[in-house]
């Protein structure tokens, strides 16, 4: 059947996704608008808006001692590494960093990897022909690429359903090396892998536990180590990924677990073999953040009790922030700094967002293909430097926009019992 869409120039290609398409039927333009945050605020057309769409939980990239730190080995050691680890990209500060990620997580080993998103794209290296990776159907895109880049078969499981990943484990070849894959804490809903029912459930069948610990790791636990931490099966977790662009105020990402996976790796990934290594300011910063982070347990209590507070005023006036996927069925852990609004479709969504954007607040608008269809959120996210006040007129915004939009009938996001929805992240 020829496909009446297709076109004989490669260029010739329609906006991505139906969402986009909608979203740029409106008026509305949310994305790839320019802004400078710092201390919970931000600069966009020139204009001082409440910073409510920042991934920089801990308050950290602007801290003067995090910036400090990277204008020091800017000027030490240049802007660039120019070359990968394995031949001319390797500086002291790249093993005294996996030194201390290793530590902080109680691993054996750690490998310091230029983005956290090539963190994951590593992982291909692990999944072999003939092995078997089971994954949450709402893992992160960067989990989906290092797991199709690798040659293993795919399995996915509903979305944080343990009874679903323990059927596909049954029925998977028991000769098969398996790994299950999760996001700690996933980016999107803010919800938390059930780690306690999933790490059991790998382990009864033989197969590795790999979690991505991107938007947990620093903040939850009684030590700051993660979702792992907070439920009590830390050492449970085979392999962690993360980054050093959430909570610790920089950009690169890591792989933390044994040393022979993580030697393995260091020769086998090509995402790490083929790519320049993390750049010295932000070798730097990331040091200077965790070692802030440690030092400073506050910040992450800070942003947890602010998260609460803000939950909780926002589902009073009616807003659906689907809390109990957040804290899960039998969970009473922490909310964590992720609040998902549902907010309907498209339309709905970027009409929303402009409303809060001309309260002075900015959020972020998300659509498929990082949510379900017709299951786009405003994205909440809340950072230790916000004040009383910044929550206070956040809040304020969704209450002005609620009197002049009455409460829409939002599909609740998609959290499929019976079949795995379209995966997320495409
Ligand atoms: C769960 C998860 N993993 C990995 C990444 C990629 O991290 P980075 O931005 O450091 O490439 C992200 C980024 O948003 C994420 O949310």
């Amino acid at each position: 059947m020829p496909d009446s869409n297709r076109s004989a120039d490669l260029f010739d290609k329609p906006l991505a996704s139906p969402f986009l398409r909608a979203v740029h039927a409106t008026p509305v333009r949310p994305y790839y608008r320019p802004l400078h945050a710092r201390d919970g605020e931000a600069v966009m057309d020139g204009r001082q808006v409440v910073m409510a769409g920042c991934n920089d939980y801990l308050g950290l990239a602007t801290d003067p001692r995090v910036t400090a730190a990277a204008g020091a080995a800017l000027r030490t050691y240049g802007a660039s590494c120019s070359g990968a680890r394995t031949l001319n990209g390797t500086l002291p500060l790249h093993g005294e960093l996996e030194a201390a990620v290793a530590d902080f997580l109680g691993t054996e080993d750690a490998a310091v990897v230029t983005t956290g998103f090539q963190s994951n794209l590593a992982l291909a290296a692990l999944f072999g022909a003939g092995d078997v990776v089971l994954s949450d159907n709402a893992n992160h895109a960067s989990l989906i690429d290092g797991i199709r880049l690798g040659a293993a078969h795919r399995l996915r499981y509903r979305h944080r359903d343990p009874v679903h990943l323990e059927r596909l484990l049954t029925d998977a070849d028991p000769a098969a090396a398996k790994a299950v894959v999760t996001d700690g804490m996933f980016s999107m809903d803010g919800a938390l892998a059930p780690l306690p029912a999933l790490t059991a459930a790998a382990r009864r069948h033989g197969a590795r536990t790999i979690v991505d610990g991107a938007h947990d790791i620093g903040l939850l636990g009684p030590a700051g180590r993660g979702a792992a931490e907070h439920f009590g099966v830390h050492d449970r977790v085979d392999l962690f990924t993360g980054t050093f662009s959430k909570c610790f105020g920089s950009t690169g990402g890591f792989l933390a677990g044994p040393t022979r996976v993580i030697t393995y790796l260091r020769y086998a990934a090509r995402a790490i073999l083929f790519s320049a290594s993390m750049p010295p300011p932000a070798l730097a910063a990331a040091m200077s953040a965790l070692e802030i982070s440690i030092a400073e347990p506050w910040r992450r209590h800070r942003v947890l009790t602010l998260a609460a507070r803000l939950r909780e005023r926002l589902s009073g006036l009616g807003y659906d922030t689907g809390s109990a996927a957040v804290l899960g069925e039998s969970d009473a852990g922490p909310a964590g700094p992720v609040i998902a609004v549902r907010a309907g479709d498209a339309a709905a969504c970027v009409g929303l967002w402009q409303r809060l954007l001309d309260e002075g607040v900015y959020t972020n608008p998300v659509g498929p293909p990082a949510v379900p269809e017709g299951c786009c959120i405003i994205r909440v996210t809340l950072q230790a430097t916000h004040t009383d006040t910044h929550v206070d007129r956040i809040a304020d915004a969704f209450a002005a926009a609620r009197r002049l939009t009455p409460a829409p009938a939002v599909p609740v996001l998609a959290r499929p019992r019976q079949a795995p929805a379209p995966e997320t992240a495409r």
